[in-house]
């Protein structure tokens, strides 16, 4: 199976889960980081939240220490969300964090404690800003000025805001040593690509971290995949694909029939930034069968986690993940360096995923009725079959009840007939070598 994705990047690949945490100002008004703009806010009504910023139960050990004991492999931080607010001490703004009763460079502290946990890094970073005097307003679609009479006749100067939106980004990768990931977002209508000189910047963002990886939102959002599915990508298409929301029905490939790694990213309840009345949590389980889903068509899962505005994760999020890491310390070798098994339609009870040639891994969301079978799989290929989570045998059935389906084999995953239960209600998972 062809990865397009040079071979210094194919741990982003290989990591498969990673958490996104989207935190700002928004975060202690709690109705989410679009607030400015789905209110209409001006920037003086939204300034008091600036004035009394100061996240009193920040720890970045308690994000990074939450994450890597989740399973997850990397995470990403809002180091700039739309509304313009840093969390890094940016020097072409004062609108930053560093000049909030916090005081401290909340980018820089996450940073530190994301190496600790032995975490890639990754910073999102927002191509739009609602802060800036040279952003469109009147007509554009989404500044929470759109339509307001006072700007209709403004006039700004859009190089202005793409010098200061470049510096801006040239120093958090300049300032913070070796990063991972940078994830820009994002575009929209003509604000895409040349409009954001998308190739200057990918150029400077790469001259200095020359191994980052980073998502195709300087050109797409959403409505395609960008250049990156053509033969000879633009400088600036990324290095994968961003689905927002939604698994891809199947694999992405690109015109050459070469394997496009993506990302899913997604939120642990419905917001990225915190709402303290969206209770539509995602269970563990959920979360971990659409990662073995995301698996199997070769992409990766980002799952936000908003902290509220003390800078805390609740204790909701906390309880899920860490029923997610319960499953995972068991259970990884069938997630990480895990592809989709190309060669093997997916069985009727879940998901295969393979992580090399002789490594497949059934993963079973819904028990048989006697015996299950393997489709695609001979039993003359087979070297073992073990149950992941305890290493127990499992053995390739001779039983009498499937001798007339001569074509399958069949595993007995119960030694009874009966039970409807599985040892492992989330994702039971059997490891099978091959010889
Ligand atoms: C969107 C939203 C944004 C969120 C992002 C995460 O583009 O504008 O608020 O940060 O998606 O993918």
């Amino acid at each position: 199976m062809k990865q397009k994705i040079s071979p210094d990047k194919q741990w982003f690949v290989d990591s498969r889960i990673g958490m996104f945490i989207h935190f700002g100002l928004y975060s202690s008004i709690g109705r989410g980081e679009w607030v400015r703009s789905r209110e209409n806010l001006t920037i003086e009504e939204y300034q008091p939240y600036f004035d009394s910023f100061n996240p009193s139960a920040f720890d970045a050990d308690q994000w990074a220490k939450a994450a890597a004991d989740a399973g997850m492999k990397y995470i990403i931080l809002t180091a700039k969300h739309h509304d313009g607010f840093c969390l890094y001490d940016s020097q072409y703004t004062d609108y930053k964090i560093t000049n909030t009763p916090f005081k401290r460079d909340l980018v820089a502290q996450y940073i530190e404690a994301a190496r600790k946990y032995d975490l890639k890094v990754g910073l999102y970073f927002s191509l739009i800003d609602w802060y800036h005097k040279d952003f469109p307003k009147f007509d554009d679609w989404h500044h929470p000025m759109r339509g307001n009479e006072a700007y209709r006749d403004e006039t700004i100067d859009w190089d202005n805001y793409l010098k200061f939106m470049h510096a801006q980004v040239e120093e958090l990768v300049t300032n913070y040593g070796h990063l991972d990931i940078m994830w820009f977002d994002f575009s929209y209508g003509e604000m895409s690509s040349d409009k954001w000189e998308a190739e200057e910047l990918m150029t400077m963002v790469r001259q200095h971290q020359p191994h980052i990886v980073i998502d195709n939102r300087l050109e797409t959002s959403g409505e395609g995949f960008g250049s990156i599915i053509d033969n000879e990508p633009n400088s600036y298409s990324g290095d994968y694909i961003s689905p927002e929301h939604i698994i891809p029905p199947y694999p992405i490939k690109d015109v050459n029939g070469d394997f496009v790694p993506w990302e899913v990213c997604t939120s642990i309840n419905n917001s990225w930034g915190y709402d303290p009345t969206d209770r539509s949590y995602k269970s563990a389980k959920f979360i971990i069968r659409k990662l073995v889903e995301c698996i199997s068509k070769n992409g990766n899962i980002l799952l936000n986690i908003p902290p509220d505005g003390t800078g805390r994760f609740n204790q909701q999020s906390l309880d899920i993940l860490s029923e997610v890491g319960d499953w995972m310390e068991l259970n990884h070798a069938s997630i990480y360096e895990n592809r989709p098994a190309i060669d093997l339609e997916k069985p009727e009870w879940g998901y295969y995923t393979q992580k090399d040639d002789k490594t497949i891994y059934a993963h079973i969301f819904d028990g048989p009725l006697g015996v299950l079978p393997l489709p695609g799989i001979a039993s003359s290929q087979i070297a073992s079959v073990t149950r992941l989570m305890d290493n127990s045998v499992v053995k390739v059935s001779d039983s009498w009840t499937a001798l007339a389906f001569t074509d399958t084999t069949f595993v007995e995953l119960n030694n009874s007939h009966a039970t409807e239960a599985l040892m492992d209600d989330i994702d039971m998972v059997l490891e099978i070598k091959l010889k």
